[in-house]
């Protein structure tokens, strides 16, 4: 059935692997592309990136953050329940290429999403360097998969614990120092990372393309929730992208609409949580948060 939970297991903290029976979106996946999930009847719409899929075996994989009221419900259930609703594969492939040497920066819910476009970048005949970032040694997942399919696997640590010290815009701008090159950029994580890994990249002139992570509805370009500037121009995120120009994107409505709700999905979530701990009964915000 469309939508069981094969395995939803924490791999880091506060990062869980989720494996969705879908064939049908197993089928047809592509890099790059994305799902929306909602885990119960009165649950949002949350958008993940594919990190990877199964056609033989009917199942689709993403990862996932703890960061709301639907992520923390869809952290509670278990292999064998499913979720209420699936739609995918959604957005338009990345475009695969040979470019020559590909840099693939990912951090966050990136590291799961980055292994389908090393993957591809690699079977175009790429080179492909993959720079995976967290802030520390132990968050980092997913390498052993990335590390299959890449050329050279670069970790990069804020706390300086493992690798290079930094993001992936200080390990990129190391590497650069050194004298490497790079014929194209891409882009997956939080926004912030996407956004100074941009920048960095544009000195160099080095094409370089990032997969917007914007706040969602329907997903299919009907309600206007995902827009985004990008050289001037409005498009929609679910149907123009998620992948745009990183040179041409306006980051600063970006930022602004990512935080068109966060005292809200903050209230929710501490409600949640509170709830959870049995320190609250009656709800002072919409019935909808409720488990
Ligand atoms: Fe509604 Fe993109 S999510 S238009």
């Amino acid at each position: 059935m469309a939508g069981r939970i094969i395995e939803n297991e924490e791999v880091v903290p506060n990062v869980r692997r989720l494996v969705l029976e879908a064939p049908q979106i197993a089928r047809r996946a592509r890099p790059g592309q994305f799902i929306i999930v909602i885990p119960d009847e009165v649950g949002e719409r949350v958008p993940f990136s594919l990190a990877d899929w199964d056609a033989d075996a009917g199942t689709i994989t993403a990862f996932y953050l703890e960061a709301g009221v639907s992520t923390l419900k869809l952290s509670r259930m278990q292999p064998g329940e499913s979720v209420h609703a699936l739609v995918g594969p959604l957005g338009r492939p990345t475009v695969i290429k040979k470019y020559g040497t590909v840099l693939v920066g990912g951090g966050c819910y990136g590291l799961g999403a980055m292994y389908p476009l090393v993957r591809a970048f690699k079977e175009a005949g790429n080179r492909v360097v993959a720079l995976m970032e967290g802030r520390t040694s132990y968050v980092i997942y997913n390498e052993e998969k990335v590390r299959e399919v890449a050329d050279e696997v670069i970790i990069c640590t804020a706390d300086g614990s493992r690798g290079i010290r930094g993001h992936v815009k200080e390990a990129f701008e190391a590497l650069s120092e050194e004298g490497r090159k790079f014929d194209y950029a891409h882009f997956v994580g939080c926004t912030y990372m996407m956004m100074i890994s941009s920048k960095a990249t544009e000195p160099y002139g080095i094409p370089t393309v990032v997969s917007l992570n914007a706040l969602m509805v329907d997903g299919t370009g009907m309600c206007g929730c995902c827009r985004v500037l990008v050289g001037g121009e409005t498009r929609f995120a679910c149907v123009d992208g998620p992948d745009f120009d990183g040179h041409k994107v306006d980051w600063d409505q970006v930022f602004s609409r990512l935080a068109a709700y966060v005292p809200q999905e903050n209230l929710a979530y501490q409600y949640l949580k509170c709830r959870e701990a049995g320190s609250v009964r009656a709800s002072p915000v919409r019935e909808e948060v409720r488990p």
